[in-house]
């Protein structure tokens, strides 16, 4: 069966059992917390938590989804960091019975799996979450015998949250029987065995959790179900192939690779696949507007594309020429399904012609300093690479350290990560200086901040006019991608009046209002009307902040001049803090 076949006899068969058929989201999700997507779930986090509405009581997807966590495992058989998650959901209307029952129908059914081929785990209980008993019960009556259920922790089945906190719950999930023979642990040879007899396919997560902020599982409004599948390792279970490589969604990518490749290279396997995936990966993320750079997604990406270069040597590939027609195979391939992939093409294939070009001018250069400096190393017979130089290779060659790590660990080595971080902080410091020193001001860096600052304090006075004077600031904190207030309010907020702030706040950001500084003692300020961080402790004198006649707040700073520097202002999450307290992430567009 084509994986082409496979996306749409999985959307079909969900439709047909009543589940709205609903796109992939963006790589880039709307949540700016969270870097990149890498679960179908991400899109629907709001109906799971009960926060909104949803539209549908079922609703199914092919998910575009990219993951870091298991990097280090891309050349193996079936690890990938860029995949597609088969998905169907429950936003609490059925639960785990027909989720079980579904899942099964669709397997033995409509992909003619070999039920024999087909194990089950399920959560054995840990923490302060009990044991599964009813999903033994299910799928025995489902028709598994009891020998090809096996139980296991939180480790292996229990799923999310995304980031520290949000949905989340136990799972039950399928695994296929790849050689359908024990290995020499007989009967413990399980779902986890470490022989590869196993390959996960199906993750039935059955979401009824809220991890809170002080690590608790509080139940969910209502049970949901949260399912997902690897469609590279279904194509590679149905087109019985050896790994996720061989399937059609690999297959002319890696036909191309090997014809790059000198003819004794063609066989040096982890490379080759590493290269496949990192450069899909790559042509996904900048089709989905991510760019390679210093920060964030930005830096994945640009960590990814630059190992794919970096494994490309080792196949004797170099020129960014070929990393541009292996981009043009992937969106041959994948190009019906995601439209947008031709639509980019000329973004796609640039981004990585230019920054294959930059990293390998720098790459001969780094790999011969990365060289003396193991050899001098080894040569006093230590066994870490100093900060510093891991620090040198980041800064002035591009190598990402984590991949100085791994040139480390091939030759036994490692590096000193603190060291590093120390190096990279106090680079930090002297160039932030060096910039505001040069233009007078606070660096890019710090105008980002400022824009944050003033923006809370508009939000802040905005959440007293329109929820009332109750509200008082419980926390804050800023990242140049988003702003996170926390306040005391006691219940939800409405989607009206989330509206109604945040069309204040652009009313006033629009009016270009002043933002004015006077620094008086606390006492006065505080009568002055001027608003204080509920839980801070103030030196005598502080500095107030003004913006027009619209907000007066006791602050550190730094602000901008004026409110027309802010942009558009935008909530995209507003959610329990704490009893009592409420918490919003917005973003300056
Ligand atoms: N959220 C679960 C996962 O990502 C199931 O979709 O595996």
């Amino acid at each position: 069966m084509t994986s082409k076949e496979i996306r749409q006899k999985f959307l079909d068969f969900f439709k047909k059992k009543g589940h709205k058929v609903v796109p992939s989201s963006s790589l880039i999700p709307e949540d700016p917390t969270v870097l990149l997507t890498s679960a179908g779930m991400q899109q629907f986090s709001k109906y799971l938590l009960g926060e909104e509405k949803p539209p549908y009581m079922r609703a199914t997807s092919v998910q575009k989804c990219f993951r870091t966590s298991d990097i280090d495992l891309v050349g193996d058989r079936d690890h990938l960091t860029f995949f597609e998650m088969l998905g169907n959901w429950s936003f609490g209307d059925y639960f785990k019975k027909e989720a079980f029952e579904l899942a099964w129908e669709f397997l033995t059914k409509e992909m003619r799996m070999d039920p024999k081929r087909l194990w089950i785990t399920v959560f054995k209980g840990e923490q302060a979450i009990p044991q599964d008993e009813e999903a033994i019960k299910l799928w025995q009556e489902i028709g598994i015998p009891r020998e090809k259920i096996s139980e296991f922790g939180m480790e292996d089945n229990f799923w999310g949250p995304v980031g520290e906190t949000g949905p989340c719950g136990p799972t039950s999930e399928v695994h296929y029987d790849l050689t359908g023979k024990p290995c020499s642990k007989g009967k413990n040879c399980k779902p986890n065995c470490e022989c590869g007899r196993f390959t996960e396919i199906w993750n039935l997560v059955l979401m009824q959790y809220n991890k809170n902020e002080k690590g608790e599982y509080e139940p969910l409004p209502a049970k949901n179900i949260d399912t997902g599948m690897g469609l590279e390792r279904m194509a590679c279970a149905l087109q019985e192939k050896g790994s996720v490589f061989e399937t059609d969604l690999f297959l002319p990518l890696m036909q191309k690779l090997a014809s790059f490749c000198p003819p004794g290279l063609k066989n040096n396997i982890r490379p080759l696949r590493i290269v496949a995936d990192h450069l899909r990966g790559t042509v996904f993320l900048i089709s989905d507007g991510v760019v390679p750079g210093r920060e964030e997604r930005n830096y994945i990406l640009r960590r990814v594309l630059r190992r794919a270069v970096r494994y490309g040597r080792l196949l004797g590939i170099e020129k960014p020429d070929f990393f541009e027609e292996l981009a043009k195979v992937v969106i041959e391939n994948h190009g019906d399904v995601y439209p947008d992939l031709e639509k980019n093409r000329d973004k796609i294939l640039t981004v990585i012609h230019d920054e294959v070009e930059k990293f390998t001018k720098a790459l001969n250069r780094g790999l011969k300093l990365f060289e003396e400096v193991a050899k001098k190393v080894i040569s006093e017979k230590l066994k870490v690479i100093p900060g510093q130089d891991v620090f040198h290779l980041y800064d002035t060659y591009g190598f990402p350290p984590e991949d100085t790590e791994e040139l480390a660990k091939e030759k036994g080595l490692e590096i000193d990560k603190k060291g590093f971080k120390e190096a990279f902080k106090k680079h930090k410091e002297i160039s932030r200086a060096g910039v505001e020193k040069k233009f007078g001001g606070v660096g890019r860096w710090g105008r980002k901040v400022a824009r944050q600052h003033t923006a809370t304090h508009l939000l802040h006075q905005a959440l007293r006019q329109i929820l009332g004077d109750h509200v008082k600031q419980m926390g804050s904190d800023l990242t140049p991608e988003r702003l996170r207030f926390d306040f005391s309010h006691p219940k939800a907020m409405t989607k009206e009046e989330i509206k109604k702030v945040e069309d204040l706040v652009n009313q006033k950001i629009k009016e270009d209002l002043p933002v004015t500084m006077v620094e008086i003692s606390y006492e006065e300020a505080i009568k002055s009307g001027a608003l204080a961080f509920f839980k801070e402790k103030y030196p005598k004198i502080v500095k107030v902040y003004s913006v027009g006649d619209f907000s007066k707040e006791i602050c550190a700073g730094p602000h901008v001049k004026h409110t027309g520097e802010l942009g558009h202002f935008k909530i995209v999450k507003e959610q329990s803090s704490g009893a009592g307290v409420r918490r919003i992430k917005a973003v300056l567009e």
